[in-house]
């Protein structure tokens, strides 16, 4: 069984520190690949001193740089993480490629800060032979899966969506729009409008995909609680997804009843979604990753996806700027420019663990 050597650039929350709260499986980067029984975390680098020693000696690693060049100049690499910040993550992967190639680049997302500098970081690997994966976690997770497979056993024909969600169109917009269309396909188009709140770019979003599907994307305030929750609205039942911290889930399911007074949804406790599930998405995700290199096959996670997940960003942001102006998709040269980029964020999670 061949062996892959890691290197991860980025040693924060979703690298190795968010590890603290795993209970069944893999939350961050190194944990993953520790897990995974094909891969050895060979280095690891941060420009920030402290972080980088606090990971090294959590996931005992011996090589750790503060700088790329160091980290790639010493080690020969299969796969790189980049988990830095967005605005980072174009610039990193350029540099990571002019100084040595990796089989694949396993980025966070959003993808990065503007749709140029995402379809040039797309190219650059393209161009290189390089695997892009990005990290969209949930199209890695059994559950949503097994939702695609089942959806029309569980609600008949979908009439409606509804999202709720919490930190922001920028954190939470990007995971949120990647599993929309992981289960319902292209955005045709998008209007929305800014929340009330005092945060992050909350934003309400009205969206219609391609295939006529309508929904509504609301926003919530994560003062309040965090909220990740897609409500399905079908022939025959109703569908409700609750997505919890670190990817804890609950249901709700009502199924269509007789009534004397007309059919009624109502309430089930029994949900057909119950057996155990492999949700180890990290691990998944890493198996994708190898899969690619050694199959030459499309990630389940591609560039090309988190493009478009950006691009709905940018276009919900665009439309709320414009007073809710219909904005299609795919959005036309005049946004795709190097001013229109998402600005800079701190995270619900950071906010939540400062409240804690
Ligand atoms: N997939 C998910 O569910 C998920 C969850 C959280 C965060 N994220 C994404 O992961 C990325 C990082 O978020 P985070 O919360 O882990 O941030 P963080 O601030 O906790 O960690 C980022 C680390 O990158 C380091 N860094 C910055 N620039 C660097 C550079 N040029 N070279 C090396 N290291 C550098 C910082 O010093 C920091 O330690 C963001 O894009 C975020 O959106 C994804």
């Amino acid at each position: 069984m061949k062996i892959y050597k890691v290197g991860v650039v980025g040693c924060g929350n979703i690298a190795s520190n968010y590890d603290k709260y795993a209970k069944e499986f893999a939350l961050t980067h190194l944990g993953g690949y520790k897990k995974h029984p094909q891969t050895e975390v060979t280095a690891i680098c941060d420009i920030n001193k402290t972080a980088l020693i606090s990971c090294a000696k959590c996931w005992k690693v011996n090589n750790y740089y503060t700088t790329i060049k160091d980290l790639l100049e010493n080690h020969e690499l299969d796969i790189i993480s980049v988990a830095t910040p967005y605005e980072t993550h174009y610039k990193i992967v350029r540099q990571i490629i002019e100084i040595k190639k990796p089989k694949a680049i396993f980025c966070e997302k959003p993808i990065t800060n503007n749709l140029i500098d995402a379809r040039n970081l797309i190219r650059l690997c393209e161009e290189n032979n390089i695997i892009l994966v990005i990290n969209h976690q949930r199209r890695y997770d059994r559950i949503h899966e097994l939702i695609k497979e089942r959806l029309f056993y569980l609600i008949g024909d979908i009439q409606k969506l509804t999202f709720w969600y919490s930190g922001g169109i920028i954190n939470s917009g990007s995971h949120l729009f990647d599993i929309l269309r992981f289960h319902f396909g292209d955005i045709a188009w998008i209007q929305a409008d800014f929340s009330n709140y005092d945060s992050e770019l909350d934003l309400d979003i009205l969206i219609k995909f391609k295939s006529g599907l309508k929904g509504s994307i609301l926003s919530c305030a994560s003062n309040n609680f965090s909220i990740f929750e897609m409500d399905l609205l079908g022939a025959k039942a109703r569908f409700d997804l609750i997505d919890k911290h670190m990817n804890e889930y609950d249901y709700r399911y009502f199924l269509k009843e007789e009534h004397e007074l007309g059919p009624l949804l109502i309430n089930k406790s029994e949900i057909p979604l119950s057996e155990k599930l492999p949700r180890d998405h990290f691990v998944r995700a890493i198996s994708d990753i190898i899969q690619c290199i050694e199959t030459n096959k499309k990630p389940i996670s591609a560039g090309e996806d988190a493009y478009k997940a950006l691009e709905a960003i940018t276009a919900s942001i665009v439309s709320a700027q414009n007073k809710g102006k219909r904005i299609y998709i795919p959005l036309k040269q005049e946004y795709l420019r190097e001013d229109i980029k998402l600005p800079k964020i701190i995270g619900e999670f950071k906010k939540w663990e400062k409240k804690n």
